[in-house]
């Protein structure tokens, strides 16, 4: 059983094989959150409240003259509204009669095996094989019959609970919700966390922070209408003296691609409480009595074994209980060459089919049509939003190009922007109604083009048919969908002026809709997500995609903070990564290896490629499909800290069952006369023996792991280095 429930004691906790987390129906029946850490079986913990008469806390009126009793104090599973706690909260709701209060006690609960799911938007789910249990906890408002349901399902052996909320208008006047998080955990006995995150820019995504919580709150939070490149829904509290291999550290991953908030703060007794969940930025949502809204899931992690540990934990569950495709486990992905560096809007079909034959030639799989295909799109001023092709450049037609492109043995991936539209468009033209925009203010460009109102049903419709029929028209084995701007205007001609406070959210919903819509009735496309680079990698997107573009930067070095930043939450195997131009004084094979931390493709005109390059690159891809099983379905570990002055980044693959691992070094630094370095394996069998790189060398794990393998010296700058370990049998002591 993963969840126990003890009536006695009215607590329920959770057990997954390395950790649980308690909480009790305690005084006044509010829902004390009591735990979350290493596995400590059921016993009720609520020992650990200790109650004092705290100076200026106010006392639940029916806790009497009972003045040790406060919110302000007490750890809970889900906040009240304006009942003494003063803390960030988990629901600002302005009630029927204009009352902003929200007094939520238990009322009921349900259990059951399996994984609840969500209406409108993406959630985890339950393979067969594993072990799910769901508790439904209900919370009721006395007063207006406000209900709030939280819902847990533990996921005993992947170590990971899922965690979302519903609210539910039982009373009898319309609501309107200011803010609903998804999660709240207290921490009684913890305020010396440090706070990680990914904070980026465009083309410099997910860089790693860390700082020590204090008694601020602390905000990560996107306002841009998407996840965002600047920050990610996804931070990591952990001990101060946690590293990558030891130490305590709890992860909360959000499966959402709006407007998202985290808050941390360490209260006025030294306790720490964590929120996640929508943004409250221009967020008022109106639910009228009898509906339901739903807040996105979040992914919750714990691991005693440092932030690798927590890495692989959420690398394992995206990688098993996210995403559907046939191409996260059971179908190899395809080594794709992208047309945008390559050529940028200036192609043909010729241009196309002269591509593919030099990539062929380079062991591409998949050519990668970009921007550019379709409308009057030669530039980026323009065409977006009229998904038909331009056959003044695919003279050919699309199905015929296809078809040349296949007859080649390669297979044809295409390029969409669903979202936006051009002012230059037939699509404008006939429905200038269908954009964000304010009235009486002409909305803001960027990248001289406009947002669609992706609330609007008939917007939605138009885009799951447009880009459906040309799936469909031709033999399609992938799709890039790109979004190249954050939303502004936030504005809907489709809801009255008092609900659009609920543009931002119903922009998501609309646009999950759609995704369904193209995405789940193509299970045999591969999809590929972007947002001008790396923006908007999400959770919820890795639902869709089973690969994420990671950023338009394509030189190598800045590549490898971004797949450093990027492995904290999620998988190498979705870390869309290319072979380019750019740092021409870093050599192909470099750029190979690092892209080879992630699906693997060139970003290049292959036609301007000498022979001995293309050959070199040839090579390269059949390394890649050599290590593919273990870069894609082995353990990553993360060698080295791209971001500390260092002279070479390193990170590694083992497999499951560590009978071979691939052990990259990219030389960062050649320093003269420098001190020879080391670098050591992590995640071997110290009981075996290892051949290096299909030599002679023979070294066992232990050697490995805590001896090291010399860096050679004598190397050109910016070398890199791959040693390929495949077990051979057993150390003899
Ligand atoms: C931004 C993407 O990141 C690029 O790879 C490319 O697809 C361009 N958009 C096309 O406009």
């Amino acid at each position: 059983m993963s969840i126990t429930y003890l009536k006695s004691c009215q607590t329920f906790t959770f057990h997954t094989q390395n950790t649980s987390y308690q909480m009790k129906v305690g005084k006044l029946n509010y829902l004390n959150h009591l735990y979350y850490g290493p596995a400590l079986g059921d016993a009720d913990l609520s020992y650990q409240i200790m109650q004092y008469d705290r100076g200026f806390s106010g006392n639940p009126y029916d806790s009497r003259y009972e003045r040790t009793f406060s919110l302000d104090a007490q750890p809970q599973e889900f906040t009240t509204q304006q009942q003494g706690d003063f803390r960030i909260n988990s629901i600002e709701v302005v009630n029927a009669d204009g009352s902003y209060s929200f007094n939520g006690r238990f009322k009921d609960f349900k259990m059951y095996n399996g994984k609840y799911s969500l209406n409108g938007l993406p959630t985890a789910f339950a393979t067969d094989t594993d072990h799910v249990q769901t508790l439904e906890v209900t919370l009721e408002d006395a007063v207006t019959k406000v209900q709030v349901d939280l819902l847990y399902s533990v996921f005993e052996e992947a170590d990971i609970i899922t965690r979302a909320v519903k609210v539910r208008n039982c009373g009898e006047g319309t609501i309107r919700l200011k803010k609903i998080m998804s999660t709240c955990i207290d921490f009684m006995n913890g305020s010396a966390f440090d706070l990680i995150s990914l904070p980026g820019r465009y083309g410099q995504e997910r860089q790693v922070e860390r700082q020590p919580l204090t008694h601020h709150v602390h905000k990560i939070q996107s306002v841009r209408g998407t996840s965002s490149h600047q920050q990610n829904p996804f931070c990591i509290l952990c001990d101060h003296h946690t590293t990558e291999d030891y130490g305590s550290c709890y992860g909360f991953a959000l499966m959402y691609s709006g407007n998202f908030l985290a808050e941390a703060e360490i209260d006025q007794y030294d306790q720490t409480r964590l929120l996640m969940g929508i943004n409250t930025k221009q967020f008022d949502f109106a639910v009228a009595p009898g509906e339901e809204f739903e807040g996105p899931e979040v992914i919750m992690a714990f691991s005693q074994h440092g932030l690798t540990g927590l890495s692989h934990l959420y690398h394992d569950f995206f990688r098993t209980n996210l995403n559907k495709s046939k191409f996260v486990k059971e179908v190899q992905r395809p080594i794709l060459i992208n047309t945008w560096e390559a050529a940028f809007f200036n192609f043909d079909d010729k241009k196309l089919v002269e591509i593919a034959k030099a990539a062929k030639k380079m062991g591409v799989d998949l050519l990668v049509m970009d921007d550019g295909w379709f409308g009057k799109r030669d530039d980026d001023n323009s065409g977006l939003g009229d998904w038909v092709v331009n056959e003044n450049k695919i003279h050919c037609g699309l199905n015929n190009l296809v078809q040349q492109i296949n007859d080649l043995g390669m297979k044809f991936g295409i390029w969409f922007e669903p979202e936006m539209v051009s002012e230059d468009s037939d699509l404008y033209r006939a429905h200038p109604e269908w954009v964000m925009e304010i009235p009486g203010r002409p909305a803001v460009r960027s990248r001289n083009q406009l947002v669609l109102d992706m609330t609007r049903t008939d917007v939605q419709d138009y885009l799951i048919e447009s880009v459906n029929k040309i799936l469909d028209s031709a033999n399609i084995y992938y799709m890039k969908w790109d979004i190249n701007r954050s939303l502004t205007d936030i504005w809907s001609t489709n809801l009255p002026g008092e609900r659009q406070g609920e543009v931002f959210h119903r922009y998501v919903l609309g646009l999950y809709r759609v995704m369904d819509g193209i995405i789940r009735t193509h299970p045999d496309i591969l999809f590929e997500g972007c947002s001008g680079g790396g923006g908007r990698y999400d959770p919820a997107m890795i639902a869709y995609y089973p690969q994420y573009w990671v950023s338009d930067n394509t030189k190598p070095l800045d590549n490898l903070k971004l797949h450093y930043g990027t492995s904290f939450l999620y998988p190498v195997c979705t870390m869309g990564a290319h072979v380019s131009d750019s740092s021409p004084q870093v050599p192909i094979q470099t750029k190979a290896t690092v892209a080879m931390c992630g699906t693997f493709g060139y970003e290049l005109d292959a036609t301007h490629l000498d022979e001995k390059t293309i050959a070199i690159c040839k090579e390269q891809s059949d390394l890649f499909r050599k290590y593919y099983p273990i870069i894609f379905h082995g353990d990553y570990y993360r060698l080295t800290d791209p971001f500390t002055v260092g002279n070479f980044t390193a990170w590694q693959s083992v497999s499951k069952d560590k009978s071979k691992s691939l052990l990259s070094v990219v030389v960062t630094n050649l320093t003269v006369n420098g001190s020879q370095e080391y670098i050591k394996a992590k995640g071997l069998d110290p009981n075996r023996k290892y051949r290096v790189n299909d030599t002679d060398t023979i070294l066992s794990g232990t050697a490995l792991m805590y001896a090291g393998l010399p860096i050679p010296r004598e190397i050109p700058e910016f070398s890199s280095l791959q040693f390929y370990l495949e077990g051979i049998g057993i150390v003899r002591n």
